[in-house]
C-alpha cells in the first residue's frame, strides 16, 4: 500500500510543484517506488520541471475519462529508475476530474508504489480539495510572508474537515510544514516573517526549510529536479527534507543569517 502525500498551499506560486518534483525525486533516489501526479489541470507544470514534457501523450484526465489506461499515461523518469510521472491535461475544463475517478487511479497506483505524491493546484477550490481528499499526509508549502501563512492556515482547516480521513473520523492526516524561498538576510532585516513566527502561527511539524536559491531557477530551466544538484543549498535542503519524511532526524540548515564581518566583505570571502 502506497503512502499518499499531497503537496498543497492555498496561495499560488509558493513552490508546490518545485517541491513535489524535488521530494518525489529524493524519495525515489532513496529506493522508494514513487509516482508524482500533477493535479493542476489546465496549467501542467510538473512535466516541465521533471523534464518530460515532450513525452506526454496521455494524462490523468484521459485515464479518468477512460480514453487511456494508466500504463499508457505513466511516464518513466529518464534519470531515476523507480520514479514515474502522471501528467495533467491541458484541457480548460477544470471539472474533468471527479472523486470516483481519482479514487480509482490512486487505488490502482497504491498496489504498485511506495509513495504517491499529489501536486495540488493553488487555492482552496475543488481542484485543491480533490488533490488532498485521499491523502495520508500533507506537505503544506509556505513562504515567509503573511499572505502565504494565512492561506496555509486555511488549508489546514480543509485538511481537518474536507478529506476522506476527516469524513470517516479516521486518524487525522499527518501535516508537515515546508517553508520555502526562505531568505535569512531578508528575515533578519524584518522584510519577511521568521521561522519561529511561522511555526507559532501554523503549529504543525516542520519537515524542512528550503532557502531562496538560484539553483531552483536553473533546475527548472533545465528540467532537472533540484535534488540532483547535490552541491546546491536547495538540493541539499530537499534531500534533508526527504530524510525527515522517511523518519530520520536531520538538523535544520540554511535558516540562519550569517552576518559578514567587515573584513570578509572587504576581501570578498565567497558566500554562495
Ligand atoms: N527555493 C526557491 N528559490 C527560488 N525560487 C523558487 C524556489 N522555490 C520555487 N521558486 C520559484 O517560484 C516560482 C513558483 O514555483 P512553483 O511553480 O513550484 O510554485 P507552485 O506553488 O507550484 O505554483 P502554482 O500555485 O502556480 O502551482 C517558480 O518560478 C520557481 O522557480
Ligand atoms: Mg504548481
Amino acid at each position: 500500500m502506497a503512502k499518499i502525500i499531497v503537496v498543497t498551499s492555498g496561495k499560488g506560486g509558493v513552490g508546490k510543484t518545485t517541491s513535489a518534483a524535488a521530494i518525489a525525486t529524493g524519495l525515489a533516489l532513496r529506493g522508494n517506488k514513487t509516482v508524482v501526479i500533477d493535479f493542476d489541470v489546465g496549467l501542467r507544470n510538473l512535466d516541465l520541471i521533471m523534464g518530460c514534457e515532450r513525452r506526454v501523450v496521455y494524462d490523468l484526465v484521459n485515464v479518468i475519462q477512460g480514453e487511456a489506461g494508466l500504463n499508457q499515461a505513466l511516464i518513466r523518469d529518464k534519470r531515476v529508475d523507480n520514479l514515474h510521472i502522471l501528467p495533467a491535461s491541458q484541457t480548460r475544463d477544470k471539472d474533468a476530474l471527479n472523486l470516483e475517478g481519482v479514487e480509482k487511479v490512486l487505488d490502482t497506483l497504491s498496489k504498485d508504489f511506495d509513495y504517491i505524491l499529489c501536486d495540488s493546484p493553488a487555492g482552496i477550490e475543488r481542484g485543491a480539495q480533490l488533490a488532498m481528499y485521499f491523502a495520508d499526509e500533507a506537505i503544506v508549502v509556505t513562504n515567509p510572508e503573511v499572505s502565504s501563512v494565512r492561506d496555509s492556515d486555511r488549508i489546514l482547516g480543509l485538511l481537518a474537515s474536507k478529506t476522506r480521513r476527516a469524513e470517516r473520523g479516521e486518524e487525522a492526516i499527518k501535516e508537515h510544514l515546508l517553508v520555502t524561498r526562505y531568505n535569512p538576510a531578508r528575515v533578519d532585516s524584518g522584510d519577511m516573517l521568521n521561522l519561529d513566527d511561522i511555526r507559532e502561527i501554523l503549529a504543525i511539524n516542520l519537515i524542512g526549510l528550503i532557502p531562496e536559491s538560484e539553483a531552483v531557477l536553473r533546475a527548472s530551466n533545465q528540467g532537472v529536479p533540484v535534488t540532483h544538484d547535490a552541491d546546491s543549498d536547495a538540493g541539499q535542503a530537499y534531500t534533508d527534507t526527504v530524510a525527515r519524511l522517511i523518519g530520520e532526524e536531520v538538523p535544520l540548515r540554511f535558516h540562519l543569517y550569517e552576518k559578514r564581518s567587515l573584513l570578509s566583505r572587504m576581501f570578498g570571502g565567497g558566500r554562495r
